[in-house]
């Protein structure tokens, strides 16, 4: 089992009142799974994802990853967590402006122990594997939408996590993009990567081989 979560509860403080987002969330995924979240707008997914990506702390339950507590580990142990296990895709790609595609790619082998020679031959393999071998020099500013997301995929094929969190990644795409995209998510999958993919249109769900639906607080089979 990669994450198990359990009554996994949080809401956000505010001095109105408090937002309660996750009310009691089980959720478990095994090595290989590709599950899609789906849910409306505000139910919680991208909070949830911020949560496994551990980007935010769980205000109560457990939330084990690789078999470890989440909660009980340091800033250190952290970094290097999100550094080297998981990738992230965004709908808004987060590109760094003025750096080239090369430069994209390899952000986040910067904060590893990588040799400089096995950085440029996983970012040359993962560009490949995109198709923008023809792009390398280009800045984010000097890509299509589609161009930009790939790169951001080629990121993380580059850092080579187990777990792999999109949230909305085809929010930003027409459907040819769209398309092209989630075959690369599909083709991730099939090379061992444990993908969650959110996203709010069932079309883009059903890519994965699972779907699982966010609402009150809650987490179902679709
Ligand atoms: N930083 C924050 N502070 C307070 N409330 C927030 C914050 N981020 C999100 N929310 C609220 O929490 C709820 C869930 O948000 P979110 O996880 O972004 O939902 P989704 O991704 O499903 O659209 C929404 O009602 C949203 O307004
Ligand atoms: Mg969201």
């Amino acid at each position: 089992m990669i994450v198990e979560v359990q009554n996994l509860c949080y809401h956000y403080k505010r001095s109105s009142g408090n937002i309660e987002v996750l009310d009691n969330v089980d959720f478990t995924l095994e090595q290989g799974e590709f599950v899609a979240i789906m849910g409306p707008s505000g139910s919680g997914k991208s909070t949830f994802l911020h949560i496994l990506g551990c980007l935010l702390k769980p205000v109560s339950g457990s939330y084990r990853l690789n078999n470890e507590e989440i909660a009980d580990l340091d800033e250190k142990r952290l970094a290097e967590i999100r550094s080297c296990q998981i990738g992230h895709v965004f709908q808004m790609f987060y590109l760094l402006p003025g750096v080239d595609v090369s430069s994209n790619v390899s952000l986040p082998l910067m904060y590893g122990n990588i040799h400089k020679k096995e950085v440029q031959r996983r970012v040359q393999r993962a560009v490949q594997q995109v198709g923008l071998v023809d792009r390398l020099s280009h800045n984010p500013a000097e890509l299509s939408g589609g161009e930009m997301q790939r790169v951001a995929i080629a990121r993380v094929l580059a850092q080579n996590p187990e777990l792999i969190l999109a949230d909305e990644p085809t929010g930003n795409l027409d459907r040819k993009n769209s398309n092209e995209v989630l075959r690369l998510f599909r083709r991730m999958n099939q090379q061992g990567h444990t993908i969650i993919l959110v996203t709010h249109d069932p079309e883009v769900a059903g890519y994965a081989k699972k779907q699982m639906i966010l609402d009150n607080g809650s987490l179902r089979r679709a």
